[in-house]
């Protein structure tokens, strides 16, 4: 049984507890953050923490806590439910007012903050990042502004339960020819050497771990590319790999069916992968 956080209070799961009229459950009307947690310490946590700002900012949303706050409620969740490996996952909505109303409540509304951890031992050792994993494409239908980190996330559960349907394990999503990113993750290429992945603009989210990997890889001299990249061209690379908080850098084997390389991950997402978690544990907070 889990301690969860919600609204100042730290309380046993099963008593936790928001409003039906709560924004988040009708009008996805939210924004979240999923940061991991390895040894007992955050992975990433300052970077987490400015893109929850710039999202609340971007919906004219209240920030609910400041930095210093955020940090404590997550190592004292880490802490009360001892957890070694795992995530944190945050959510804070634009809070719940007296009815139902498409038009924003007043400013005075209290924001709902909620914070859970999920514990995942071994997470950093996942043998899948081993064997690699296939990705189908689906067509990308979400909103404009994937920039943001809201909780609206029917359509990338839709993509996943594709992919499963098809045997695959996750979905890139394609929009005019060019791969956006992945269902919950940043994706890339590999080919003759230069790392691809999509420029920021609205189309993605601005991955935190995207981040911290292009600055290592840019730093261990290897060639960068932020462009889109055609589904084509994903499909003949060397390597492909996506990443995110919760699978760092992991390799992709196959796109729609098609083989990439020899079927097994390639020495560049391998590196990456490798790099990626010793310099962020040594940065852990
Ligand atoms: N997802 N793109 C999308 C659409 C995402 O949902 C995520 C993260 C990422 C990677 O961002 P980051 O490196 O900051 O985790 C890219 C989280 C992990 C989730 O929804 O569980």
């Amino acid at each position: 049984m889990r301690t969860v956080y919600v609204n100042g209070q730290y309380v046993p799961e099963q008593e936790a507890v928001v409003s039906v009229f709560d924004r988040g459950f009708l009008f996805a009307d939210g924004v979240y953050e999923v940061v991991s947690v390895l040894s007992g310490k955050l992975i990433d946590f300052a970077a987490h923490a400015a893109r929850l700002k710039r999202s609340l900012g971007e919906l004219d949303m209240r920030v609910p806590v400041d930095d210093d706050e955020l940090l404590e409620i997550h190592r004292e969740l880490v802490q009360l439910n001892e957890i070694e490996d795992g995530l944190v996952y945050l959510q804070v909505t634009r809070g719940a007012p007296a009815d139902r109303d498409f038009a924003y409540p007043d400013a005075g509304t209290e924001p709902t903050i909620v914070l859970f951890t999920q514990s995942k031992p071994g997470l950093a050792d996942s043998p899948v990042a081993k064997s690699g994993i296939r990705v189908i494409t689906v067509p990308d239908q979400r909103w404009g502004r994937r920039d943001i980190k809201t909780v609206q996330l029917l359509y990338p559960s839709m993509a996943k339960m594709m992919a499963k349907a098809a045997g695959a394990d996750d979905a890139w999503m394609v929009e005019d020819g060019s791969v956006t990113e992945g269902t919950s993750n940043n994706a890339y290429i590999v080919k003759d050497g230069a790392i691809v992945t999509r420029h920021l603009s609205t189309d993605i989210l601005h991955g935190i771990t995207r981040a911290a990997v292009l600055r290592f890889a840019r730093e261990a001299q290897m060639r960068v590319e932020e462009r889109a990249f055609t589904l084509d061209e994903a499909k003949t690379a060397d390597e492909a790999f996506v990443t995110s908080a919760s699978a760092f850098v992991m390799p992709v084997v196959e796109i729609d069916g098609a083989t990439l390389g020899d079927g097994t991950p390639g020495p560049v997402a391998a590196r990456l992968r490798e790099i990626y978690l010793e310099e962020s544990r040594k940065a852990a907070v």
